[in-house]
């Protein structure tokens, strides 16, 4: 079994996976699959990121998720991501955030905003979701190619945030350049743009600061931000505090769901036999969904740090190590999942993918997101509107939000 190879100081690792062009260039399924055959606890010693453990495995991600008091997510160890945070923020401020936190505070602040998400919330916020989801279908040309990602995934994921956060409407592409500024990891390579992405934040910061003034004297509303105002475990955070929760739910809404809808129409175009079977009968749609969020996989990887030494498959971990759990490989992961390259619409286990997460820091917005996509594909069906991909799409260059920035399509009815 390998564990680690041995390279000169410059060569690279084929089994280092956190390289960015494996996902610009869609070619990230190889080294997972060498990984989860040979090493499915791989340290890898060189990276741009450091160190760091690849664990791929389903199996072995479960094993590290259910053990949080082990596998730690808090920030002060370095976050979430491959990423370390004095890497990629500047030192004098933190901007803790409650996925990057650990018991108890972690459960305190969770329960914060849990509440935004039960299912009766999402009964109540379905009809304005399926009204703006349907807005936005109509308003896309039939006789001409168009971004997919811009006219439908940015405009739909970024009006849903606008409307959790009461959001001034007008202002609400500025949600989706806060998000993407916070959510690239390959920023920590350059100085310059790690400055401008503090800038970036500053301005969500003093933006959403204004709309807490103005809400911190009125009565509770149902959005987010005086959720947050009315609760004994948040309405005394810091401004840095504030700002990390924020990047959390903009992040955490935003790139992932908008990633799922540009995965949709991507992958269906690519599986046309399975897009076949959807137009034939919508009552596949649900769990179409979960299939197509197990494939696209929008978070390719969450990271933990060992607080002590301890035995993973085989592998001695040693405390301070960082561990990268990859989601994307797990959701490829074939005595899970049998074919997992392929969208399967009817796959008896689709719910069972890791995109959401697994354990305490679960995501707690995936009904959310399961309704999103369901109304989105609800809608179409009732257009009857295929989506036809022109060109292979531009994609996302790092190794955590797996995703699209540009598709070309044109439309069909069916
Ligand atoms: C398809 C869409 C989505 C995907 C793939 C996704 C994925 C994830 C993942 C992987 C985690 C971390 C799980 C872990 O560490 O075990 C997470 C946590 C979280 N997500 Fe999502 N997410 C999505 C949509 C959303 C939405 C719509 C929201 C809210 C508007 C949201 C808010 C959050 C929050 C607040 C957390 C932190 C939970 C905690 O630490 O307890 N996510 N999500």
């Amino acid at each position: 079994m390998a564990t680690a190879y041995k390279l000169e100081s410059n060569e690279v690792d084929p089994l280092d996976v956190s390289r960015a062009e494996l996902y610009t260039e869609h070619k990230w399924q190889e080294p997972f699959r060498r990984l989860r055959a040979e090493a499915p606890v791989y340290w890898c010693a060189n990276s741009e990121f450091g160190p760091y453990w690849s664990v791929s495995s389903y199996k072995a991600i479960q094993h590290v998720e259910a053990l949080p008091d082990i596998y730690s997510s808090s920030w002060e160890y370095g976050g979430i991501t491959i990423a370390d945070r004095d890497q990629f923020e500047d030192p004098k401020i933190e901007m803790p955030m409650f996925i990057a936190m650990d018991r108890p505070k972690h459960t305190e602040q969770r329960r914060v905003v849990s509440p935004a998400f039960t299912p009766s919330e999402m009964v109540r916020m379905s009809d304005e979701i399926r009204q703006r989801t349907a807005e936005t279908l109509d308003g896309l040309p039939w006789d001409q190619p168009f971004d997919w990602v811009d006219r439908v995934s940015i405009e739909l994921t970024t009006g849903m945030l606008a409307v959790l956060f009461d959001f001034p409407w007008a202002d609400r592409r500025k949600l989706t350049e806060w998000s993407d500024w916070a959510g690239d990891i390959e920023i920590v390579k350059d100085p310059a743009k790690r400055d401008q992405r503090l800038e970036k934040l500053y301005e969500m910061g003093g933006y959403f600061k204004k709309l807490w003034d103005e809400r911190v004297d009125k009565e509770p509303t149902p959005d987010l931000i005086s959720m947050m105002i009315h609760s004994e475990a948040m309405k005394d955070m810091s401004m840095g505090e504030f700002m990390g929760n924020l990047v959390l739910l903009i992040v955490g809404g935003n790139d992932t769901t908008r990633n799922t809808m540009s995965g949709l129409a991507y992958s269906l175009n690519k599986f046309p036999e399975q897009r076949a079977m959807l137009e034939a009968d919508p009552s596949l749609i649900p769990n179409a969904v979960s299939e197509i969020i197990r494939w696209q996989t929008p978070l390719a990887h969450m990271r933990r740090t060992a607080l002590s030494d301890t035995e993973l498959e085989g592998q001695t971990i040693k405390a301070g190590q960082k561990i990268i759990m990859w989601y994307i490989s797990a959701n490829r992961d074939e005595s899970i999942f049998p074919d997992a390259d392929k969208l399967d619409i009817k796959r008896e286990n689709a719910r069972r993918h890791l995109s959401f997460g697994y354990g305490i820091h679960r995501c707690v917005g995936a009904r959310l997101a399961e309704l999103q996509i369901t109304i989105l594909l609800e809608e179409m069906a009732k257009r009857r509107m295929r989506v036809n991909v022109l060109e292979e799409p531009v994609r996302v260059a790092q190794s955590f939000v797996n995703g699209y920035r540009k598709m070309m399509v044109q439309l069909e009815k069916y």
